[in-house]
């Protein structure tokens, strides 16, 4: 049965996801020897952890994976997806940096050969009695977070209606709504809930960006980012939405605080499918600690732009690479790592340069897909946890030549802009800055864990 799993992180935000990632392993077994690979017994538990979240009937892919039939149909284009590591949406470099996330969606080896085994020998249906049981998702017309708070959100945000029509390009909806609070306030939970049932299919992923007059809390390159752009001040992402995500729940020493005056600028992000949708809102849920409590940490998620304005120059037929530095002035756990480039975005990196000049890859998205925005969250134990004035290093790569297969004209030049046919590069990560001391702790404490796990026998 699946039901949405609860984790929450030492510091910062936890995330809450509908697949849980340990209660879905069912295709995480070796793939059987000598017996042929059959759909009941070995692939439709694979697609039931992995894919039927969104491609069943009412989500958002464009078509449905729940039985042998509909599965079939479309064999040689799951084999080469999943070949190419397109599908589920993962796009993550598994050989560099850290591999543990609490949202991996991704298919281990072994699961991507048993459906290229079970595509290429036959694609023998089985034993309907090896099924996996009928499938239970949420009720997505409930707020999901609402019975581990206890409670119905303490406020409501709604996005403005946009009317999508049935066809043409994606489309950015982004509207800015006032937050009707009087006095600050430190958030506890948020969830985002697109409409259902149509929301639920034409609404991609959601950003909501807290705008409030604050100075210097973003701290670093983001503050300059916004002073140069003469853009508001913002106190960072508030929360960032895509399907299989529902909300972040805080640690109890941690949060998010908003200030009165303060404003939603939404980014929903619409896909059409073929059927108008009329008038669609988005709604934002937040749950606050009580008045009065101040949570020991700020979480803050950060925009670092790895290039942009004329720093972006990618001449046609080109590949190219822009790099951008942030010196942390503070030690600081990084939560995640979400690259945003557009069509000719190829392949964003993270990488630490440690104060006694050791560096590190720490995450490498080279599989960038510019209709996917994947947010990459660390696993607690291997969150980067980074000491005072290291130097994070982002590279971004665009491919602006026609071996990209994103690429909708390699004879154009392109530079920085809005459109998904212009470019970006930037890099959105959820930081926690930590004072000195815990810090400290938190170093010792992952040395004895590492020193225990090496002396241990195998
Ligand atoms: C998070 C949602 C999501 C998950 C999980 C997911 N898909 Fe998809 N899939 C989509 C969407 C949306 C599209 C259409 C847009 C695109 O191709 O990016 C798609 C497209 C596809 C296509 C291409 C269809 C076409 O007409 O081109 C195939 C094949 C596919 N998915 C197979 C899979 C398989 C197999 C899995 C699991 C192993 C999976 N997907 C997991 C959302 C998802």
């Amino acid at each position: 049965m699946l039901r949405p799993t609860w984790s929450r992180l030492m510091l910062g935000a936890g995330v809450v996801g509908l697949a849980g990632a340990a209660a879905l392993r069912g295709g995480d077994r070796e793939p059987p020897r000598h017996e042929a690979v059959t759909y009941s017994r070995d692939v439709a538990p694979i697609v039931r952890a992995k894919c039927e979240e969104c491609h069943r009937p009412g989500s958002i892919a464009p078509m449905s994976l729940t039985s042998y039939d509909e599965v079939r149909k479309v064999a040689r284009q799951v084999k080469a997806k999943v070949q190419s590591r397109t599908m589920p949406p993962w796009h993550m470099d598994k050989t560099v940096g850290i591999q543990s996330f609490k949202n991996d969606r991704s298919l281990t080896d072994a699961e991507i050969k048993t459906i290229s085994d079970w595509v290429d020998g036959g694609m023998a249906a089985g034993d309907p009695k090896e099924l996996p049981g009928p499938a239970t998702w949420p009720d997505p017309t409930k707020w999901q977070l609402a019975r581990d708070m206890k409670g119905e959100p303490d406020l409501v945000i709604k996005s403005k209606p946009y009317s999508l029509g049935a066809r043409g390009q994606d489309k950015w909806w982004r509207p800015v709504v006032d937050v009707p609070i009087t006095e600050p306030r430190w958030v506890r939970a948020i969830e985002v809930k697109p409409s259902f049932p149509m929301g639920r299919r034409v609404v991609h992923h959601v950003l909501t960006t807290l705008e409030q007059p604050e100075q210097g809390i973003t701290g670093l390159a983001a503050t300059a980012a916004h002073a140069e752009h003469g853009g508001p001040m913002s106190a960072g992402l508030f929360m960032e939405w895509a399907l299989g995500k529902v909300g972040e729940v805080f640690n109890p020493d941690a949060g998010k605080l908003m200030l009165p005056g303060s404003k939603i600028r939404w980014e929903v992000h619409y896909y059409a499918v073929g059927q108008e949708v009329p008038n669609d809102e988005v709604e934002l849920g937040i749950w606050f600690y009580p008045k009065g409590f101040t949570p020991k940490y700020r979480t803050i998620l950060n925009f670092w732009n790895v290039a942009a304005g004329s720093e972006l120059d990618i001449p046609p037929g080109q590949k190219t690479m822009t790099q951008n530095f942030v010196v942390l002035r503070a030690p600081a756990r990084l939560e995640n790592f979400q690259p945003h480039m557009h069509m000719r975005g190829k392949a964003m990196m993270m990488e630490a340069v440690y104060p006694d000049g050791r560096r590190e890859v720490l995450s490498h998205v080279n599989n960038f897909q510019w209709n996917w925005h994947v947010n990459y969250i660390y696993s607690d134990n291997v969150a980067p946890v980074l000491p005072k004035g290291t130097t994070l290093v982002f590279t971004a790569w665009h491919d602006n030549t026609s071996q990209n297969p994103n690429n909708p004209d390699p004879e154009q030049w392109v530079g920085w802009g809005d459109r998904t046919v212009d470019e970006m590069a930037h890099a959105w990560v959820d930081v926690t800055y930590l004072e000195q001391a815990d810090y400290d702790r938190i170093v010792a404490e992952r040395k004895k864990t590492r020193a225990a796990a090496t002396s241990s026998p195998p």
